[in-house]
């Protein structure tokens, strides 16, 4: 774990993993720029899917990417060793997960414990859980009548969803949404929790176990 310190005189190095859009890797992009999230390099861009949108956001900032196809390995443990490797060889600090659809195994979760955050689409520990990812959140909390649903941010352990929460963000259900519209809503409020939560967290200014509305 690095050591706490706002001397910190090289900033920590973040890996982001995506699967799709990566606008919360934008997010997280931009407050580095404007210097809302401090101490802190995005310093490497993973995808499991060598299309993903986000990555050319990334190569356009010329920010480093790194992606691997999990059909060239023999499992997913096999595949998290060489993305590993990677991590280490570029001396990442930290990652954060951002709308990565793929589980880590104990070779990622331990080596990075207590280092790796998640960003989930609803108020946890709502709607989590294994096969609860993207429209289908959104879709069970409209069918459910809920009006409040929201974004958490949390620490990825081996239970997923299940980690130490560390912000949150509620956002009302309205009568006319969609699923598309709910989603959209849930997002903007994601792009300003994420840097927010990732600023406390990497720089230590808060205990993990407090859970900020941030
Ligand atoms: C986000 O809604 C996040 O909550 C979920 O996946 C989505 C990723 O979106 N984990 P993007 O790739 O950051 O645009």
């Amino acid at each position: 774990m690095p050591p706490a310190s706002f001397e910190q005189a090289s900033p920590y190095k973040l890996a982001v993993f995506i699967s799709g859009t990566g606008s919360n890797m934008q997010a997280i992009h931009h407050a580095i720029l404007d210097g809302t999230l401090t101490n802190t390099e995005l310093a490497l861009v993973v995808s499991n899917k060598a299309d993903a949108l986000g990555l050319d956001y990334a190569r356009q900032h010329l920010i480093p990417t790194f992606t691997l196809d999990a059909k060239e390995f023999d499992s997913p443990e096999d595949y998290d060793q060489v993305l590993l490797t990677e991590l280490n060889a570029l001396n990442i600090d930290f990652i954060a997960l951002a709308g990565y659809l793929k589980i880590l195994t104990p070779i990622l979760t331990t080596a990075y414990e207590g280092r790796i955050t998640n960003i989930h689409p609803s108020l946890l520990p709502a709607y989590g859980g294994k096969n609860m990812f993207g429209a289908k959140v959104h879709a069970s909390v409209l069918a459910n009548g809920e009006h409040f649903t929201g974004c958490t941010v949390h620490v990825v352990t081996d239970d997923i969803d299940s980690g130490p929460v560390l912000g949150q963000r509620t956002v009302p259900v309205l009568a006319e949404d969609t699923v598309e519209r709910l989603a959209q809503r849930v997002q903007a409020e994601e792009h300003e929790l994420y840097p927010a939560v990732l600023d406390s967290f990497i720089n230590q200014a808060q205990p993990v176990s407090s859970i900020e509305n941030y």
